[in-house]
């Protein structure tokens, strides 16, 4: 049977939160606990109160960025498709959380699924959408049970379906289970196997916003992101910003996992040193290890490590170190991992995932991983100088997130870790070096 996910530990620095703020109140992810704890007053007020384009502009304000790893503006996404011509508009939440070490999305809606049904709610009623889609991660069955109790409770209490709370805004939520595959979290290949299609990402432009789902204006967003409307209609989009650090506007889930004394999901400010997060929230290593270097984004943000460790985890300031926050997986290392093979496995896991519909990814990430896994040159400058070209060629050509960021990975570890790649070279079986030479 599936387990349920881990309720996130409390919040170590009592810093306030926006997604997980009575997460973890018992019965949260009831109807009745969830309107006890301040659910559907913004759809109420929203519907009483404010306009479609009042919302749009709340959002807008607030500052909120798409947190399933891209980070674009949502009140821009909205507003775009509020504007697109054609019927009828679809919201699509993207649930299908497949990087390697994000678990958010999971926990999310295991305990608070109705902060993400009333997040697409609002999204509905600001752009004008009818239809909902939720494209659950296939791995997640318990999640897709609680998910359609939830749908059906809201039904049943008049908070989804025709003239929601008596007004004359209707929307209706379908749910949907992927089938196991990385590359429909991509989210045009998500809206191909929605419709049924082979899932290879579609050229963009044009984007979701004006030829979505069947060709319709679409919004798609991630689970984070929907979850958080509701608290920011609630109490406002200066409220909100004022969660980040600095110039940095809200919080963000990490996934935090790997060698760490305490993993889970934390809601961090905007921009919390990404050390405080290691040390001061999950305790550091493991007794008697050191921190080698950590991932960011999952897998996708590459490696982290040396003097880097010290970076804020906000874009601006991860972009600095040649990385990004991504969906806000963090795995950590200790000093026991070998880097080159950490790279070869997170290389395997894409040269399996790619979708094969362009060649620089489909051959790119399987020529990288034979490179990291023992074959390719076995001279520190003829491997570098391979691995950099495959890279470059991969980045420049690919047509998705997945091939152009694969060789992240890659860059990262000739960056921080020479020595490790100069000791594999060496280990390599005389004969292969012989055969170079020939
Ligand atoms: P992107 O930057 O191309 O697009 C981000 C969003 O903005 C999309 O919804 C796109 O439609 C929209 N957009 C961009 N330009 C637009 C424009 N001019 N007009 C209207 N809409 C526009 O990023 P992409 O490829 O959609 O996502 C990549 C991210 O996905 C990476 O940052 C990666 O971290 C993350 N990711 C997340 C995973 C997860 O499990 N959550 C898995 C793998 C990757
Ligand atoms: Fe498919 Fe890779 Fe091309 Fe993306 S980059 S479309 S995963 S082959």
């Amino acid at each position: 049977a599936a387990t349920p996910s881990p309720l996130p530990p409390p919040n170590p620095a009592g810093s306030p939160e926006c997604v997980f703020a009575h997460i973890r109140t018992p019965g949260r992810n009831t109807l009745a606990g969830y309107r006890a704890t301040g659910g559907y007053q913004a759809l109420r007020r929203a519907l009483q109160e404010l306009t479609p384009a009042d919302v749009i502009e709340q959002v807008r304000a607030s500052g909120l960025a798409g947190r399933g790893g891209a980070g674009f503006p949502t009140g821009v996404k909205w507003q775009a498709v509020a504007d697109a011509p054609g019927a009828p508009k679809t919201i699509v939440c993207n649930a299908d959380e497949g990087e390697p070490g994000c678990f958010k999305d999971r926990a999310l809606l295991d305990y608070d699924p109705f902060a993400v049904i009333e997040g697409m709610t609002l999204a509905a009623y600001a752009t004008g959408a009818t239809r909902g889609f939720i494209y659950l991660r296939y791995e997640y069955p318990a999640t897709y049970h609680l998910l359609a109790q939830a749908l059906a409770a809201a039904r049943e209490a008049g908070y989804l379906g025709p003239q929601i709370l008596g007004s004359d805004f209707s929307f209706e939520i379908y749910l949907r289970r992927g089938a196991g595959a990385y590359i429909c979290g991509e989210e045009t290949a998500l809206l191909n196997s929605l419709e049924g299609r082979h899932p290879f990402p579609r050229n963009r432009p044009p984007y979701p916003v004006t030829h979505g789902f069947e060709g319709l204006p679409t919004v798609v967003n991630n689970v984070e992101t929907l979850a958080s409307v509701p608290p920011i209609l609630r109490h406002g989009p200066d409220w909100y910003r004022a969660l980040g650090l600095g110039e940095q506007a809200g919080t963000k889930v990490i996934s935090l996992s790997g060698d760490i004394q305490r993993p889970g999901n934390y809601e961090i400010p905007m921009g919390l040193p990404l050390r405080t997060l290691l040390y001061d929230w999950a305790g550091g290593p493991l007794p008697g290890h050191t921190i080698q270097a950590v991932t960011m984004a999952g897998l996708s943000g590459g490696f982290l490590a040396g003097d880097d460790l010290d970076v804020n985890l906000d874009d601006p300031s991860l972009r600095r170190k040649g990385t990004f926050l991504g969906a806000g997986g963090i795995m950590v290392f200790d000093d026991r991992r070998d880097m080159v093979q950490v790279a070869a496995d997170a290389m395997a896991f894409f040269a399996h995932e790619s979708c094969g519909k362009c060649f620089p990814c489909r051959i790119g990430t399987q020529r990288l991983h034979e490179r990291l896994d023992g074959g390719g040159p076995s001279t520190w400058e003829a491997w570098q100088q391979e691995v950099a070209d495959l890279g470059r060629t991969m980045r420049a050509l690919s047509a998705c997130g997945l091939g152009q960021a694969a060789p992240m990975v890659t860059d990262s570890l000739v960056r921080y870790f020479p020595v490790q790649i100069q000791a594999h070279l060496a280990a390599r079986p005389a004969d292969q070096v012989q055969h170079e030479k020939e």
